[in-house]
């Protein structure tokens, strides 16, 4: 199938072209955040479609309909994407957003209002392989060619949505200049229930009888792979050719044992200090 050529350059970094424009990202770089909003950030792969599920299930108190019946993109639609102005149309309080925008470019708009950032992150070395996957199926992205050179190009940020590490810094950086908890991927593997009372004390949005249940249920990996509301099935083959993967692939941490090669991990590794070795990182952080 061939592959939907179009990029759009923001900040310096390259976008899917069919999902933003000037228009679009200039919106989302001067939108005015309410006290109420809650937005979700996220290097793409680390877990966003996971976040979105578990607020969602969180909002409705466990009630399982609207995960269930709005496709996810509804339901947390993402701030830089064309048909976002037309998605918060008629949103509900409290809207829940979606972005995968640097942090200096939102920052400004954050800064002025109370909204909650909820930033995901994930060992960048498991962001890498799921990224190459997501890349043969995402008929937007550029062809990955071998892992070998993808992860290259990881490493020097040249992929789409920019460097891992420069995104992880950015949103790291506003820790004492926004209303921002961290979550890892790794910490709702680990303890669902456990993130799930971290973000309702957050986000102050109370926990009723059954919604931890109900959250695990519905938020665990298989049922998110056979709800066609958050799987991302909907979406049609000339963009995302179902026959060469899931996006729902694995969903395991440490997968990237199974793809690098002790010459690539020493130089991931070589890298990540060179990028990360002087940042504070939160508690539980994955590497
Ligand atoms: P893998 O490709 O490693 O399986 P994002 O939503 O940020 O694009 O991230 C997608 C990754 O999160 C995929 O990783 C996907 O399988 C994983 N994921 C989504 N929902 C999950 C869940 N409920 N449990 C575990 N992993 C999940």
């Amino acid at each position: 199938m061939e592959r939907m050529e179009v990029t759009e350059t923001f900040a310096g970094i390259a976008l899917p072209g069919h999902l933003h424009t000037q228009e679009s990202l200039g919106f989302a770089a001067a939108f005015t955040f309410r006290p109420s909003d809650v937005l979700i950030a996220t290097y793409p792969k680390s877990g966003t479609t996971w976040m979105q599920e578990i607020l969602t299930l969180l909002f409705s108190l466990g009630d399982a309909r609207p995960a269930k019946t709005i496709p996810n993109w509804e339901r947390a639609p993402w701030l830089e994407q064309i048909y976002c102005r037309e998605a918060l149309r008629d949103a509900e309080t409290p809207r829940l957003l979606t972005t995968h925008l640097p942090a200096h470019v939102l920052a400004p708009a954050l800064q002025r209002s109370k909204a909650k950032v909820i930033y995901v992150a994930r060992n960048p070395k498991d962001v890498a392989v799921s990224f190459y996957h997501f890349h043969h199926l995402a008929k937007f992205l550029p062809d990955p060619s071998s892992f070998d050179a993808f992860l290259t190009q990881f490493l020097e940020g040249t992929v789409h949505y920019g460097s891992w590490f420069d995104h992880v810094k950015g949103w790291l950086g506003q820790r004492h200049l926004l209303d921002i908890l961290y979550v890892t991927y790794e910490e709702l593997h680990q303890d669902l229930r456990g993130t799930a009372q971290r973000l309702s004390d957050f986000l102050g949005c109370p926990l009723a009888p059954g919604t931890l249940a109900a959250l695990e249920q519905h938020c665990s990996f298989s049922a998110m792979r056979d709800n066609a509301m958050a799987n991302y099935s909907l979406i049609p083959a000339e963009i995302m050719d179902h026959s060469q993967g899931r996006f729902m692939r694995k969903g395991v941490v440490g997968d990237w044992r199974s793809h690098f090669s002790p010459e690539q991990n020493a130089l991931f590794n070589r890298r990540y200090q060179e990028e990360m070795g002087d940042t504070e990182l939160p508690s539980q952080w994955p590497m």
